[in-house]
């Protein structure tokens, strides 16, 4: 897909991968990259190059409730129409054993994972479709494919995203829509700080790989040029994530050496 003066979103743009995504796709040559955040007085500008984008604008995008999501659409005016590329970025993160999981942070976080992802998408497709060019790129989670002990509601969330990505990818066949996902591994960024908070009272999160959030959207940017259908992520993340597609023993043996129903030491 070919970047030049398209129109992109990223939510979740104020900090952590999706300020990665804004600064990388400030070097593409668009015509607009809105940076979709709560607030926008958080908003620290990005530095403009003659041969990248033409303007980086902070945009209020709040995807808790369904009323948030369609008040962020109304917000964006004519320029809701006129998005070539959706990053489907923000997230949320939940853990523990589910008996102990606070069941209002959990209601938030499928909010905005999973059913802010479906209609934020739904609002943004008519304008790609009218032009026959766009791409819908959702970021998912190693956590959709391997499910660990102590991330059940996160992981279910991040595993409705492939769902309703890969449905989607198939329903826009012939459109000139794409529809992508990320798998993305530990990125260090606050949610994986606080992913060690929550999991590692019952997981032992100390091999996890971790790739700086630079990194990660390097690769989902060539990879939206690219017009591929996922960026799976590297190392033993990757093989963590094939494992998962084999019988479930293979994942039984490996969660069972680093998970414990009881509080680790
Ligand atoms: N970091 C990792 O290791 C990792 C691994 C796998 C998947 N991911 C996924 O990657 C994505 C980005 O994560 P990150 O690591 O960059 O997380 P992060 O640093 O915690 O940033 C999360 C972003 O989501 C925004 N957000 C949260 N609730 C929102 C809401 N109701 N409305 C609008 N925006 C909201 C936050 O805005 P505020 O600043 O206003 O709170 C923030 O910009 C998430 O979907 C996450 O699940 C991350």
């Amino acid at each position: 897909m070919n970047l030049a003066g398209a129109s992109v979103l990223v939510t979740g743009a104020n900090r952590g991968i999706g300020r990665a995504l804004v600064t990388r796709l400030a070097a593409e040559p668009a015509r607009l990259v809105l940076a979709g955040m709560r607030s926008v007085e958080k908003f620290e500008p990005v530095a403009l190059s003659p041969e990248g984008a033409a303007e980086v604008r902070p945009v209020q995008i709040d995807l808790s409730s369904r009323e948030s999501v369609d008040a962020s659409c109304e917000r964006l005016g004519q320029e809701l129409e006129r998005i070539d590329v959706l990053f489907n970025n923000a997230g949320l993160v939940t853990g523990g054993l589910l008996e102990e999981q606070d069941m209002e942070q959990v209601y938030a976080m499928f909010q905005v994972n999973l059913v802010a992802v479906a209609h934020l998408t739904q609002r943004v497709l008519p304008g790609m479709l009218a032009r026959r060019y766009g791409a819908i790129v959702n970021n998912a989670s190693i956590s959709a494919y391997a499910y660990f002990p102590a991330a059940s509601t996160y992981a279910a969330s991040k595993a409705g995203v492939v769902a309703l990505t890969e449905a989607l990818r198939r329903e826009l066949r012939g459109t000139g829509v794409r529809a992508m996902h990320l798998v993305t591994p530990g990125v260090t960024t606050d949610m994986l700080q606080r992913t060690e908070d929550i999991y590692g009272r019952h997981l032992d999160t100390s091999g996890w790989e971790q790739i700086p959030p630079e990194q990660w959207a390097d690769q989902a940017v060539e990879a939206v040029k690219a017009g591929r259908r996922v960026v799976n992520p590297p190392g033993k993340s990757r093989l963590a994530m094939l494992a998962a597609r084999g019988p479930a023993w293979l994942l039984d043996q490996t969660t069972a050496r680093v998970f414990s129903r009881s509080p680790r030491g």
